[in-house]
């Protein structure tokens, strides 16, 4: 195993800002503290929640902050106190902001990191971890969908979107995917959406309801936020689950909770992390996710593989609505 250099490269925040804030530098390699492995990383994840902490929608836990909240590599190191993960191990993990993966080494709580069996590759592990076990818990969990319920998918050939169609697929679900452009929703079809709408060009309301009979949609996964809020509450059906998670056109403003009662829904505002929080959760749902890639039940759609140095064009095409699947950095 090569020696560890005593610095690396990483993309750093300083300041909050548009995609100019991102600066690719010189860092110490950190070391690992108590119940921490030093990973090696070959391939981070870009999640649209980067852009939140660049752009200051959600607070840095302090500057200079090195983004990216996911990364596959190789255990190059462990603190004494670890013995589960020793050097050579193939790793994935989710991190916490305070260590980001944007860089070339990141210092991880052994026990957020789970080994990555043979036969599923860096880049698919790194691709499909975070967005993976999102678009799995949030299924099993948050909307617990049955099979034949209506579900509809928000930004479905997006990176969680396009897992989100195809798994609902998978458990037997009726599967409607918004997308803004016909090539998107061709994309979103073809990976399991039976139904979809041109986010851009169609009346989304009109269209679930001709679509389900008016019945509407027992669980929407929205994504988008600000934007599809308010059509959300129009086409749920009757005792839906509305799982709204993300705030790629905006967050949501605050509602008046009477709203929910016109039919009641339940709302729910989840986070990826809650469900894995338990050791036991992590392993239980990665082991799954993990099977669901193995045995080809979902394709992990990679949009394109930039640069550590091209962080910033990354953020881009992420904000920009023209990639659909999942964006990853070479940290090599
Ligand atoms: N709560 C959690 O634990 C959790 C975990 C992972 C992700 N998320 C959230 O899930 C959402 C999707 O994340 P992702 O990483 O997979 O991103 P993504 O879906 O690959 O990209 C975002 C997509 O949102 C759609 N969009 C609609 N309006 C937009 C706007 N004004 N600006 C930019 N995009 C817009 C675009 O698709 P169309 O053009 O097709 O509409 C775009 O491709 C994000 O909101 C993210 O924060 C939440």
């Amino acid at each position: 195993m090569a020696a560890i250099p005593s610095t690396m490269n990483a993309v750093q925040i300083a300041r909050t800002g548009g995609v100019e804030v991102l600066e690719h530098k010189a860092v110490p390699v950190p070391v690992p503290g108590p119940g921490q492995v030093l990973v090696r990383n070959r391939f981070a994840g870009v999640n649209f929640i980067d852009t939140y902490f660049r752009s200051g929608l959600y607070p840095s836990p302090h500057f200079p902050l090195t983004l990216g909240r996911e990364a596959a590599g190789e255990v190059v190191a462990a603190h004494a106190s670890v013995t589960r993960l020793g050097p050579g191990t193939r790793v994935v993990y989710m991190s916490g902001p305070a260590a980001g993966t944007y860089a070339q080494y990141a210092a991880v709580d052994a026990a957020a990191v789970v080994a990555v069996p043979d036969g599923i590759s860096d880049r698919q592990a790194a691709a499909v971890l975070l967005q993976g076990l999102t678009a799995w818990t949030f299924i099993r969990e948050a909307g617990n969908v049955q099979p034949g319920q209506w579900t509809l998918v928000h930004a479905a050939a997006g990176g969680v979107g396009l897992l989100l169609v195809q798994m609902l697929r998978s458990v037997g679900a009726k599967v409607i995917g918004t997308a803004g452009s016909k090539e998107k929703c061709g994309l979103a079809r073809t990976n399991g959406a039976e139904w979809t709408i041109d986010s851009r060009n169609d009346d989304i309301v009109a269209r679930v309801k001709e679509i389900t009979g008016g019945h509407g949609v027992d669980v929407i996964f929205d994504g988008v936020g600000k934007a599809t809020f308010d059509a959300d509450l129009q086409m749920i059906a009757m005792k839906g689950h509305l799982i709204s998670f993300g705030n790629a056109s905006g967050a949501v403003p605050p509602i008046s909770i009477l709203l929910l009662g016109q039919k009641n829904v339940k709302l729910m505002r989840p986070v990826v992390n809650g469900y894995v929080a338990e050791r036991e959760d992590l392993e239980k749902y990665t082991s799954e996710l993990f099977e669901l890639v193995a045995s080809g039940k979902i394709n992990v759609a990679i949009h394109d593989v930039y640069p550590l140095r091209d962080a910033a064009r990354a953020h881009s095409d992420i904000e920009s609505r023209k990639t659909t699947g999942k964006l990853l950095i070479n940290c090599d």
